[in-house]
């Protein structure tokens, strides 16, 4: 080869190359990380749900990344905040998959909220995990599993009849009065699911009343439910009205047992009705950070480090949801959304925080809860019930 030749051959294969290089840069962060979103309830109503979950999948994809990422990528967590509204949700999803590219999402917390944000999943086929919705629709709908949506928690109709076998077993309760948020889907669900199991215990439901988010004074309610002489009061709620609902009953005089569902794990929930109301008080959860098992313990010992608090339930779930979508990734062996969806929906004996997760084909796992009771404004471990 003449010396001109070599030249020319010399020059194009460094224009090869600084058009490669230019191409790495042009798509330097597609290449270099994947983007996943959170739907989070970050103010508004149920403001500690959201932080706690969107704090527990940071805390899981910053030890992630500090590890050496997934696929060789570091994780991009974008949160978008939903302000504890359905439409703000639906904006949230939207936003999310649009602007900010990301291939699949995590959230929301409240089950309205989740079950608002689907379809727009949905319609993009971009996968999502729900780490803490508990009805049943927000994965299963009209006889037909969603292809998209997951989850990494147990579901209302275990949920209820935790509850309704603890009034009927443990309470000794034959009567029960049931306290509902009409606003919410998770408030009625779990509400129909408590109602069946307690019956089917033999018990009776004695009263039957509702409320609505943001209402601020129950006590004429509070004072009929009275009037109906219940063994216990069941109020499936989230912890702004649960606050304010046993805060007044107690001040009514009504002393026996309150209870509801994981709507009531948050540490507003003390700072709203009192340490000394919330005696007497039990609901069902998802974990409790007192479990001697080590994997809760390093994961409370991590998040303390991180964030300076306990970490509450949602915090757990949210840790979990996150090490469910880098177990698919890992697996699918690409970041593609219908590649990671696949994948989702073949979990596995995954060992996390809040247990060990396989999905059934409604794409929901099946795992234990736990009743906690309320001593004197600290959550106490009562028992852990399998399915
Ligand atoms: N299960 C609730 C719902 O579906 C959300 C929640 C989960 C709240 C865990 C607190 C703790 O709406």
């Amino acid at each position: 080869m003449s010396k001109k030749w070599l030249t020319v051959l010399g020059l194009a294969i460094i224009v090869t190359m600084v058009a490669v290089l230019a191409a790495g840069c042009g798509s330097d962060t597609a290449s270099t990380q994947i983007n996943v979103g959170g739907n989070f309830e970050m103010t508004g109503g149920v403001a500690t749900f959201g932080q706690s979950s969107a704090n527990g999948a940071n805390l899981a994809f910053k030890q992630i990344n500090a590890a050496g990422g997934v696929l060789g990528k570091q994780i991009n967590f974008v949160i978008a905040d939903n302000k504890s509204e359905p439409a703000e949700s639906t904006n949230a999803m939207t936003k999310l998959i649009s602007e900010d590219k990301v291939v699949a999402i995590l959230g929301a917390v409240a089950s309205s909220n989740t079950l608002a944000a689907s379809q727009v999943s949905e319609d993009s086929k971009i996968p999502f995990i729900t780490p803490t919705s508990t009805n049943p629709k927000v994965t299963f709908d009209n006889g037909k599993v969603k292809p998209y949506a997951f989850r990494s928690c147990f579901i209302d109709p275990f949920q209820g009849t935790v509850m309704a076998n603890f009034a009927s077993r443990t309470l000794k309760a034959k009567t029960a009065a049931i306290y509902i948020d009409n606003s919410s889907d998770y408030s009625k669900g779990l509400a129909e699911f408590f109602e069946k199991a307690f019956v089917a215990n033999g018990g009776t439901i004695v009263s039957k009343e509702a409320f609505l988010q943001k209402d601020q004074d129950f006590k004429a309610t509070l004072t009929k439910i009275k009037a109906t002489n219940p063994d216990v009061i069941y109020v499936p709620g989230y912890y702004q009205e649960v606050g304010l609902i046993v805060k007044q009953a107690r001040a009514l005089d009504i002393t026996v047992p309150m209870m509801g569902g994981d709507g009531w794990d948050s540490p507003k929930l003390v700072e709203i009705a009192g340490a000394a109301a919330l005696n007497n008080g039990y609901f069902s959860n998802h974990y409790s950070p007192e479990d001697k098992d080590a994997k809760v313990q390093k994961f409370v010992a991590d998040y303390k480090a991180e964030y300076g608090q306990v970490p509450d339930a949602l915090a757990a779930l949210g840790y979990d949801a996150a090490l469910m979508l880098v177990d698919a990734i890992k697996r699918a062996n690409s970041d593609d959304p219908q590649k990671i969806t696949d994948a989702l929906a073949q979990t596995k004996d995954l060992a996390v925080v809040t247990g060990t997760l396989t999905l059934n084909d409604r794409h929901d796992p099946v795992k234990s809860a736990v009743v906690i009771e309320m001593k004197d404004g600290k959550q106490v471990f009562k028992e852990k019930v399998n399915p």
